[in-house]
C-alpha cells in the first residue's frame, strides 16, 4: 500500500502534525507548495490549516486539480484555533473525485492566544500518531473503505 502525507500549513503547525503522521506511515511529509509526487498513492492523508472559517483556498484548488483514479483513500487532518472540525470543503472536493475519505477526521488545536502558543504539543502530537495508525489498520484491514 502506498501511503503518502501531504499538507498546506502558513505558520507550521499542520506541517508538525503531518511530520508526526509522516513518521508513523514510514515516509515524508510534503508541503502542497513545494515539487512533490503523489500518483499512484492508496492513502493520501490530507492536513490543512484552518483560515477564516475554511481550510486555504490554495489546498482546496489543489484538490480541485488532482487527477480522477490516482489517489484511492483520504484520511483528513485539520489544525484551527477552536479546535473544530472545519475540513469540510476539502472532504466534499476530495469525495467529489471519488476519492473515499476515512470517516474520522483529526481535528486539533492550533494556537489560541498565549493559551494555544505551545500547540500541538506531546499530547497532540501523540493523538495524531494514533490517528495515523488507526488509519493505516482500517485501510489494511479493507481496502474498499
Ligand atoms: C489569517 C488567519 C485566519 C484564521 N482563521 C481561523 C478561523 O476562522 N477559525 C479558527 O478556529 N482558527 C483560525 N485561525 C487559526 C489557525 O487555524 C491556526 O493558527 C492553525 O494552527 C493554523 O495552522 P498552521 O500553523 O499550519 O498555518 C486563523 C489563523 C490565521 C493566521
Amino acid at each position: 500500500m502506498t501511503v503518502n502525507v501531504i499538507y498546506y500549513s502558513r505558520r507550521g503547525k499542520t506541517r508538525k502534525v503531518a511530520e508526526a503522521i509522516a513518521s508513523v506511515c514510514g515516509v515524508t511529509a510534503m508541503n502542497i507548495e513545494e515539487p512533490h509526487n503523489i500518483s499512484d498513492t492508496d492513502l493520501l492523508f490530507v492536513g490543512m490549516g484552518i483560515y477564516g472559517g475554511s481550510p486555504d483556498p490554495a489546498l482546496l484548488s489543489y484538490l480541485d486539480t488532482l487527477p480522477v483514479n490516482t489517489i484511492k483513500g483520504a484520511a483528513v487532518f485539520c489544525l484551527s484555533d477552536s479546535g473544530r472540525d472545519r475540513s469540510e470543503l476539502a472532504v466534499n472536493l476530495l469525495t467529489h473525485k471519488g476519492i473515499s475519505v476515512y470517516p474520522r477526521h483529526l481535528a486539533l488545536r492550533g494556537r489560541f492566544l498565549f493559551l494555544g502558543a505551545r500547540r500541538p504539543n506531546e499530547k497532540d502530537l501523540r493523538r495524531a500518531k494514533r490517528f495515523a495508525g488507526e488509519v493505516l489498520e482500517a485501510y489494511q484491514g479493507d481496502a474498499s473503505l
